[in-house]
């Protein structure tokens, strides 16, 4: 059989995985499932492990499920390694979404000064993991979701020998499933050429049953009563009609922040000032998961769940640990090295793009090069990403000031400088290389 370690098991997130083991196990025969926590997150683990072993047990599956504390027990001998983490917890997140915006800068978990902290300190302990996987796993795969995940895959290919990574998110199967909904259709009869990087991702076309649907599908989102879609943790602002026929592309809901920067900033306020950011909202959120995951009664993944923006993360997860396991060869965008598939990023840097999905790993899809509109912001992001994760691996104070001044959400070296040193100073606990 086979088997899964989790790492950061004690999140929300895991029953999704589970119910995604549980529906698969046909060709997914999973034998062992390690959920791996830290002490701060035991109590999560044993909640969220009980609701597992419930699941598990009421599928009448042999899936055992372990809970532990001790990494390198797990690692040992394990298929496929999958990390959704959160360094310093959601109590960080929320310095991460509240510092910026007091100097009038987006304050968000992956873009901007917030995605840098995310990235400055969740680096290291990837590293780490790799360091005990190359030991106690060399065959697995490295599946990560923990954010910023694009820029946490690009410091594995550029800091580690470790090749067997993918890094994933839910947004592409979030957009292909909003936009069959939107036409009502099943998910199935839509195809999208999807490039880019991690939520900077654009669907350059669309596919109904095998035509070409992106200029009906662009007439359709820039009519008056329907919008491109969002996620639960992006408030949902309709683009400017005229803007999305000029651009000929779909964005993904993260692209708001960088063309809608000024409403964005706006809607944070808002929020910051009455319910909360969205780390304060996703703790009330989690409250209450995890008080219904107590219920020894409850035995399925609650549907309250889907409140969270990474709703149907499983899906992207499962169905790509059966692609490689069963060689199924099919088509899932990714976030994998580049290796020439967008011509105007180094080839050895990561990438979120359309792969065939094999035994021996993703094979991206080449596109030639991304539309001259859409290519500037993407390299910037790309540089972005690649001077964070050496400020990660250097700890050095002049390269974590370079991303902070050259990410296109912060307008000033100096407000840059500002909001780089009171964030050094809040998460210092958790920045061991500074
Ligand atoms: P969470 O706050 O519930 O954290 C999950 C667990 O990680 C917690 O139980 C915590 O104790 C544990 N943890 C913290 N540091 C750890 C460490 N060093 N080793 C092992 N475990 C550790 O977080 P969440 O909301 O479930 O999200 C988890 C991660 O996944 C985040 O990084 C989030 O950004 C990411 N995420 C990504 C996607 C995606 O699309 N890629 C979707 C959802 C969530
Ligand atoms: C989306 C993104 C994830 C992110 C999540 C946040 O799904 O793809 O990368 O972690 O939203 O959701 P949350 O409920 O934590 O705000
Ligand atoms: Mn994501
Ligand atoms: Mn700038």
């Amino acid at each position: 059989g086979i088997k899964i370690v989790t790492i950061g098991g004690g999140s929300s997130y895991t029953p999704e995985l589970v119910e995604g083991f549980i529906k698969r196990y046909e060709s997914l025969p999973v034998s062992e499932l390690w959920l791996v926590d830290i002490p701060e997150g035991e109590e999560k683990l044993n909640i969220v492990g009980g609701l597992a072993k419930r699941m598990i047990k009421e599928a009448g599956l042999p899936i055992k499920v372990h809970l532990t504390l001790n990494r390198r027990e797990a690692l040992k001998d394990a298929d496929f390694v999958t990390t959704q983490f959160r360094v310093g917890l959601l109590e960080a997140r929320a310095k991460d979404e509240r510092i910026p915006l007091k100097y009038g800068v987006i304050g968000q978990e992956t873009n901007g000064p917030g995605g840098l902290f995310k990235g400055l300190r969740t680096i290291p302990v990837i590293l780490d993991i790799i360091r005990d996987m190359e030991e106690l796993c060399p065959n697995a795969w490295l599946i990560n979701f923990t954010n910023p995940a694009g820029m946490v895959t690009e410091a594995v290919l550029r800091y580690s020998n470790w090749r067997k990574v993918i890094g994933l998110c839910n947004v592409p199967v979030g957009m292909k499933m909003g936009i069959a909904a939107q036409l009502g259709v099943e998910p199935e009869r839509v195809h999208i050429d999807f490039a880019g990087l991690n939520h900077m991702i654009y669907g350059l076309d669309i596919y109904l049953d095998g035509e070409l649907y992106t200029d009906k599908y662009i007439n359709l989102i820039t009519s008056e009563d329907e919008s491109s879609g969002t996620m639960q943790n992006i408030v949902d602002l309709k683009w400017e009609p005229e803007f999305i026929k000029a651009l000929k592309a779909i964005p993904c809901p993260y692209h708001r922040y960088y063309y809608k920067t000024d409403e964005m900033f706006d809607e944070e306020m808002k929020a910051a000032e009455t319910v909360g950011t969205r780390a304060e909202v996703v703790q009330k959120l989690e409250k209450e998961l995890f008080e219904l995951y107590q219920d020894e009664s409850l035995t399925i993944k609650p549907p309250q769940l889907e409140k969270r923006g990474g709703a149907y993360y499983s899906d992207a997860a499962c169905n790509l640990i059966d692609s490689i396991y069963n060689d199924r060869k099919d088509i899932q965008p990714v976030n994998t090295m580049n290796n020439g598939a967008i011509a105007s990023i180094p080839n050895d840097s990561a990438v979120e793009i359309n792969c065939v999905i094999t035994k021996d790993g993703p094979k991206p899809i080449a596109i030639g090069d991304l539309p001259v509109a859409t290519r500037g912001l993407v390299q910037q992001i790309k540089s972005f990403e690649r001077v964070a994760a050496e400020a990660a691996v250097t700890g050095d104070y002049q390269t974590a000031l370079l991303a902070m001044t050259i990410n296109p959400l912060v307008p000033s070296d100096t407000i840059a400088k500002e909001i780089l040193d009171e964030m050094l100073e809040a998460h210092k606990e958790h920045l061991p290389q500074f």
